[in-house]
């Protein structure tokens, strides 16, 4: 038994394709079992400014194939001082709120935790990020979309980079984390990723250029994780132009494209089991966990190890890229 009666749901941080298809599971799962639904709107903002109104299953309908939020989402500053966060506390009392569903990326589980530690508030996380950088949990919510994306953009630029052989930087989201750009490298046949994980191991440019990687090739494409780390895209072709002049080289960043789209039938229904799981793990009496997957199975994961933590990249992967691309 719970004495938990109404819920609060909000999408915060980066939007990510799915996150629609998670507040109409969150909705219908939590009215499906007694629940009141309170949408929150523009993520923390909403719950400092008193954004909340109170949603029915129809507020809901025809969203699942749409990418973006309807809640809408937002960063905001006042949720990182106690004052901020007190403000929405008051909001949270003022409007009955009794739990907290929050999606969203590392950032807003973070604000999530202490919030949840502050006011001994129970919250649940799902793990709705284009990234794929929460830790516990196999895919996040809208990465197989933007992955996908990637996927359409590369096989277009490999068109022209074929034509004019030249050499393709092509910069990815991912904040410091390079799934985005290793597994778009592998679905597009790409020569190699540049990712953050392994750039304090290896100059991973100098690598790629000794393995001669472009000399039975006409064309070449390599994919970048944004970070500094990395040095990006350009920073790259900036190098490529001062130490190897012989190639000929262009860069794509393909920047906000990727947090768009009609979300994948994966995501659609990753986003829908989260979201029914978020209200099973209320019932359960379970706070202050993520939601993840685990092999295809619904796991909690507990804030501290899903935030911060580093998600590694799977080795094999880079082996995999690297024997493809002889
Ligand atoms: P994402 O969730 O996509 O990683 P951000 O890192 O921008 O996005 O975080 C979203 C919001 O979460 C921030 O604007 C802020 O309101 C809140 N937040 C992030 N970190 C903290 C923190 N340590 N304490 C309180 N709130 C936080
Ligand atoms: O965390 C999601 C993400 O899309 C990152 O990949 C990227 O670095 C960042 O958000 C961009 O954020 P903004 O919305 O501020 O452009």
């Amino acid at each position: 038994m719970t004495s938990i009666k109404t819920i609060g749901l909000l999408t915060s941080g980066g939007d990510a394709p799915g996150m629609n298809a998670a507040i109409r599971a969150v909705t219908r799962s939590a009215i499906y079992n007694g629940f009141k639904v309170k949408g929150i709107y523009r993520g923390y903002k909403g719950l400092v400014d008193d954004e909340i109104v109170d949603f029915k299953t129809q507020n809901v309908s025809n969203i699942i194939h749409h990418g973006g939020t309807i809640l809408k989402t937002a960063r905001c500053k006042e949720f990182k001082t106690i004052e901020g966060r007190q403000q929405a506390y008051e909001n949270i009392k003022k409007h009955c709120i009794d739990a907290l569903v929050v999606i969203g990326g590392d950032g807003s589980l973070s604000g999530a935790r202490q919030f949840a530690r502050e006011f001994d508030f129970p919250i649940v996380g799902l793990p709705g990020t284009i990234d794929n950088d929460l830790a516990g949990t196999d895919h996040t919510i809208g990465y197989d979309t933007a992955l996908n994306t990637i996927m359409w953009c590369v096989d277009r630029i490999r068109d022209t980079a074929s034509s004019h052989e030249r050499l393709f930087f092509i910069e990815v989201m991912g904040r410091d984390s390079g799934f985005l750009a290793l597994n778009g490298a592998i679905a597009t046949g790409a020569e190699a990723a540049i990712i953050p994980e392994i750039s304090t191991e290896q100059d991973q440019l100098a690598e790629l250029i000794q393995r001669g990687f472009r000399k039975s090739k006409n064309s070449s494409i390599v994919l970048v994780a944004e970070s500094p780390v990395t040095g990006g895209a350009m920073g790259l072709a900036e190098r490529v132009r001062n130490e190897y002049p012989q190639y000929d080289v262009r860069v794509t960043i393909l920047g906000h494209l990727q947090r768009g789209g009609t979300p994948t039938a994966q995501d659609r229904i990753l986003a829908s089991r989260m979201g029914a799981a978020a209200i099973d793990a209320l019932l359960e009496g379970q706070r202050n966990v993520m939601i993840g997957d685990d092999d295809e199975k619904i796991v909690y994961v507990p804030f501290s190890k899903a935030i911060h933590n580093e998600k590694h990249i799977d080795r094999d992967l880079l082996e995999t890229l690297r024997r493809l691309s002889i």
